[in-house]
């Protein structure tokens, strides 16, 4: 099990935070808030990585995680009609969605990561001076020493596991984890998935959804 705070969820933070920053506007999504969790010796860690990419390369990372992070939110949102008020963010990392969304007073938001990066955001919110709202519940679990289907979650929900699954080793939990999402009646998943050439986001809709 990790022990420290993961290094990928400040870096996709600090990509998704750069949105507003180096595009120009109309702007996919607007995170104003994910940026501000980092400290600076943290930011500085992630930024030496990014900085090392070629530029066009950086800008590509930047928009797909924007628009990673828009689709998931919208099916969220799309969800609240057709009763979903529960969303779940599997290895949420930094994700932000609960403290700047404009409906996000309108869903209970289960956050769910190794141990101990919920531990280090929910320190980092509190020095932003954020709070957590009630309906924020983060639930720490190591993904591939755990299944889903052994915890109490709420059905039904949307859920989204952005930039988690290449993570998930071995191979066999990742399949586990996708398992018991697409198991589950009444849910609505977004995922995205990357091997060293390619890049995709894929919606996983339990049939009869
Ligand atoms: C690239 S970050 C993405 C974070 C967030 N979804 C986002 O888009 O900002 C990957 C996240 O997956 C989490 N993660 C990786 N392996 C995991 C595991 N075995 N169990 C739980 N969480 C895991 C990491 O801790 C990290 O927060």
């Amino acid at each position: 099990m990790n022990q420290t705070p993961n290094v990928t969820a400040m870096g996709a933070a600090l990509l998704r935070a750069a949105h507003v920053v180096e595009d120009t506007p109309p702007w996919v999504l607007e995170d104003t808030v994910s940026a501000g969790l980092l400290t600076t010796a943290e930011r500085a860690l992630a930024a030496a990585e990014l900085d090392s990419w070629p530029s066009e390369v950086r800008a590509a990372f930047r928009l797909a995680h924007a628009v990673r992070n828009r689709l998931a939110e919208d099916v969220a949102v799309e969800g609240l009609d057709a009763g979903r008020a529960d969303y779940v963010v599997l290895g949420a990392g930094l994700d932000s969605f609960a403290w700047r969304h404009p409906l996000a007073a309108r869903f209970r938001v289960v956050e769910i990561d190794h141990p101990a990066t919920p531990r280090w955001k929910r320190d980092r919110l509190r020095a932003a001076g954020l709070t957590e709202p009630a309906d924020v519940c983060f639930v720490p679990l190591d993904l591939t020493a755990a299944s889903l289907a052994g915890i109490e979650l709420p059905a039904p929900a949307t859920w989204s596991w952005l930039g988690v699954a290449m993570y998930l080793e071995p191979p066999s939990s990742r399949r586990r984890s996708a398992r018991s999402l697409l198991r589950a009646p009444a849910r609505r998943s977004s995922s995205t998935s990357s091997s060293p050439t390619t890049s995709s986001t894929s919606w996983l809709v339990p049939s009869g959804q």
